[in-house]
């Protein structure tokens, strides 16, 4: 099965990098794309917005079909925004004004949503927003929450998986005083650097494979950092921040240096943590961010890599299906600065104090969400049904359990920020606790109680979702939906105008 033989395939990679009792499988190939020399590492391009004399900072999108150099020397075919394969760095400040104007040049409908923004319904760009082959969308919000590291990427019911796989994906930085007059690396592309991490499989012509593994989807066996392939970074300075994406329709990364150094977590999906966390590695699941800091020697050379995870994530050793949590890869060659490089000081030991807080318990409302297989609560997802209605401007408490006893889920929910307040059946220790979240991992037979603080944009006619970030799960149907109305109201969805302007809200 091919599932076990890639299993034992990238166990054996990591001997080639760490003298680790693995050295005697080192004979192994590396995966496609990672045997030969290193490329530099493409930035993303930080999109210039402009504001407007409203004081509204415009972007525009354009997702449209191209190719790229994900392998050295072979033209793949792809799918980006602005461009041939991802997209443009959006930037934007608390307390701005936002407008997107999104054409769509596929021969195919998309959606376009803000992953971790508060955001109203109607702008939130999940399956309710279609934006039709020729078409276009104008969604306008203000930023109102702490600075954060999201991104963007399609929604269309049933694709989502295959759009951000051809490459639809973004990374969107919110800044606020506190991310600025906080000392921590923040040159873009210089020593705040991002990174998107997809996964690919290639056919034997180098096109994307996009033949769907029953159990996995469309899992790749090659990582893919900023649309390539083996990329090496030159450090400019001995202080380095990596915001870190997990782009990837399905793999889990655990995160960490070739030579197990010490680095910090400064960040999660929703922000600053109060004070950095020092850590040997992170696990990400598919949708997560994390931002890192870590240190280098003048020249010396390290590896960003993911490393086989102790405990499998609670996955028996010999689960019938391998989601690739002992799978071992190199990410990132770092090439360390030059010897003039100044030492870095110490790193600040107070990020953001208010990232403590810790959501209200006390007469909240509680909710109960039981993930099992591709359905949540017994159901699949239904465009028309509504499965919660929130209708207080407060915290609510979700209890989210995996049912299953062999597979993880990545929890996400749309329009909100939360905290983990308890987490069971803990098989790793998990950076989800750190700080504030957008998207948790669960792992076999655990459950998490979440503290959720949702944007406040009350509208019965538009829903928001809910569902596991693994996209395979979330597209076979492991999804819900829920309105945010006034106390007392009902929801009452109506149909929003497909491919077209922008939606009538006030
Ligand atoms: Cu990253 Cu519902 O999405
Ligand atoms: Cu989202
Ligand atoms: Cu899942």
């Amino acid at each position: 099965m091919t599932v076990i033989s890639r299993r034992v395939f990238f166990r054996g990679m990591v001997g080639v990098f760490a003298a680790s009792a693995l050295a005697a499988c080192s004979t192994q190939t590396p995966p496609r794309g990672y045997d030969g020399d290193t490329r530099p590492l493409p930035v993303p391009e930080l999109y210039e917005s402009t504001l407007d004399d409203a004081g509204t900072r415009h972007f525009t999108l354009k997702a449209q079909p191209g190719s790229a150099e994900i392998l050295p020397d072979v033209r793949t075919e792809t799918w980006g925004f602005n461009g041939g394969f991802l997209g443009p760095t959006l930037r934007a400040h608390r307390g701005d004004h936002v407008r997107v104007d999104i054409a769509n040049e596929l021969d195919t409908m998309t959606t376009v949503h803000w992953h971790g923004m508060k955001l109203p319904a109607w702008a939130d760009g999940g399956p309710h927003s279609p934006i039709e082959p020729g078409g276009a969308w104008s969604p306008e919000w203000e930023i109102i929450q702490p600075a954060a590291t999201l991104w963007y990427h399609p929604h269309p019911h049933g694709e989502t998986g295959l759009h951000c796989y051809r490459g639809l994906a973004g990374m969107i930085i919110l800044d606020d005083e506190v991310s600025e007059s906080v000392a921590l690396p923040s040159e873009y592309g210089v020593d705040d650097v991002p990174l998107v991490i997809l996964d690919a499989k290639f056919t034997g012509d180098g096109q994307l494979d996009e033949s769907i593994d029953p159990d996995l989807g469309l899992i790749g066996d090659t990582p893919v950092v900023n649309g390539i392939t083996n990329a090496h970074f030159d450090a400019a300075t001995r202080r380095v921040r990596f915001r870190v994406l997990d782009g990837a329709t399905m793999r889990f990364y655990n995160l960490a240096f070739s030579d197990h150094r010490p680095f910090h977590v400064v960040g999660t999906d929703q922000g600053l943590l109060e004070t950095p966390v020092q850590v040997e590695y992170v696990l990400m699941g598919p949708g997560e961010r994390v931002e890192i800091v870590v240190d280098l020697e003048p020249g010396e050379d390290v590896r960003l890599q993911s490393q086989p995870l102790d405990g499998n994530f609670g996955l028996p050793e010999d689960n019938p299906v391998d989601f690739g949590f002992q799978d071992a890869f190199d990410l990132l060659t770092i090439h360390g600065p030059s010897d003039d490089a100044p030492a870095p000081g110490p790193l600040p030991q107070e990020l953001d104090p208010a990232a403590a807080a810790v959501p209200e318990r006390a007469n909240a409302v509680e909710r109960e969400f039981v993930l099992n297989t591709f359905q949540i609560n017994g159901r699949s997802m239904d465009m028309s049904r509504v499965d919660v209605t929130v209708d207080r401007d407060r915290p609510e408490i979700w209890r989210v359990t995996n049912e299953n006893a062999d597979w993880p889920h990545n929890f996400h929910i749309h329009d909100c920020r939360f905290k983990v307040l308890e987490f069971d059946n803990n098989h790793v220790a998990q950076v989800a606790t750190y700080g504030w979240k957008d998207t948790v991992a669960i792992p076999p037979r655990g459950a998490v109680t979440l503290g959720v603080e949702f944007g406040w944009y009350p509208d019965p006619s538009v829903p928001y979702m809910f569902h596991c970030h693994m996209l395979f799960h979330e597209d076979s149907g492991m999804m819900g939906q829920f309105v945010i109305v006034e106390q007392g109201q009902e929801a009452d969805l109506k149909p929003m105008s497909g491919g077209g302007s922008i939606h009538d809200h006030a």
